[in-house]
């Protein structure tokens, strides 16, 4: 497990929990931005030999490590479950979107908590808490932001006006970015997660040994497509069974991060953002990230690149987008389902 601290200052105390995919994670979370302990129990071994994640046993296991976990983000952050009064003053969870099985685990277990601590409970959106990591490491970031989130399941170019305040600008129309690494990582026989192996792999190959499709470019609008991209790679491997596989991977993630940054630069010009942001587990690609730095540099704005753990899923950008939700919408219902294909709220 890894952990994380940070101290202290007076305020309301958030416990965040987070089991949307393969990663079990808690934090507790002080007056909205503080850190106080962010523990992320990662199954990654336990689904490394099926290739990708297996729904039934993250489920089981989510199970298992949930209690853990959050012992242990409650004991990092000097608290106590059994503590009267109440340990924290609000339980967040992630509702959705996710793997129904261990969304529910984690919404269980977080309406227990509140009921048991009497304090109020608040259901959370995946996809903005991965758009408010980037703020937890800087609040002050002027708006209109681009954010470009990318993760296993989404790729979404987002303005964000405001916390709260988002319209969609561009999504993709089949694969999502990580996914799109995830599926071409196992072609390649490098294993899961693929997103680290071929951005490790990639660093020692030739983008330019192949030149694979760089889909929708030439479009007008802001909409991705990846599913072309890794038929193409098998075509590819399959047309140069010698080629090396650090070639393979250079050039196919030279395609993928050409079409995020364009998109991204076109985004930036047609709403003036005063910034741009990376978001999701993609968002911690060492490629992207350098291409980001340089076109932000080149556009005179902000940009922020949140640091790796808050780039993959995590527990603290739970209990902030919660305790937001919490201030303006107040507490949810404790029959607040988990919903698999929950939308990001858009509001103007
Ligand atoms: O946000 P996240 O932790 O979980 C979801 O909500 O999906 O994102 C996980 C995704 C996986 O597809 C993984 O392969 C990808 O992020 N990823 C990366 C890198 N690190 C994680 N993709 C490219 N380069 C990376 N360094
Ligand atoms: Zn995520």
């Amino acid at each position: 497990m890894e952990e994380r601290t940070e101290s202290t200052a007076p305020g309301p105390l958030v416990l965040g929990i987070e089991t949307s995919c393969d990663e079990t994670a808690a934090a507790v979370l002080e007056a909205g931005r503080h850190v106080r302990s962010s523990v992320v129990s990662s199954q990654v071994d336990l689904h490394a030999r099926f290739g990708g994640v297996v729904p039934e046993l993250a489920g089981r296991a989510h199970v298992e490590l949930l209690v853990p976990v959050v012992d242990e983000a409650l004991a990092v952050a000097g608290l106590t479950a059994t503590g009267r009064p109440a340990p924290v003053d609000a339980v967040a969870a992630t509702s959705g979107p996710g793997l129904v099985g261990s969304l529910l685990v984690g919404l269980s277990g977080a309406k227990a908590l509140a009921l048991a601590w009497d304090v109020p409970f608040v259901a959370v959106n995946h996809l903005e808490a991965h758009l408010f990591a980037p703020l937890l490491e800087a609040p002050d970031l002027a708006y209109p932001l681009v954010v470009l989130l990318v993760s296993g399941g989404h790729t979404l170019l987002i303005e964000m006006r405001a916390p709260g305040r988002y319209r969609l600008l561009g999504q993709t129309l089949d694969d999502a970015a990580g996914e799109a690494y995830d599926k071409v990582a196992r072609y390649l026989g490098l294993g899961y997660p693929g997103g680290p192996a071929i951005d490790r792999i990639a660093g020692q190959g030739d983008p330019t040994s192949f030149s694979f499709p760089r889909a929708l470019l030439d479009d007008d609008g802001l909409d991705f497509s990846f599913s072309g991209l890794k038929t193409a790679v098998v075509r590819a491997v399959e047309r140069r069974p010698d080629a090396a596989t650090a070639d393979v991977a250079a050039a196919f993630q030279a395609a993928v991060v050409d079409v995020l940054v364009a998109k991204a630069a076109r985004a930036m010009s047609r709403v003036n953002a005063a910034g741009l942001c990376l978001a999701g587990g993609v968002a911690a690609n060492s490629a992207l990230r350098r291409r980001v730095t340089e076109l932000s540099a080149e556009l005179g704005v902000a940009a922020h690149l949140p640091s790796a753990a808050m780039c993959t899923d995590n527990a603290a950008m739970v209990a902030s987008a919660g305790w937001w939700r919490l201030v303006h919408d107040g507490p949810s219902p404790l029959s607040t389902g988990a919903d698999p294909n929950l939308a990001l709220p858009l509001a103007g």
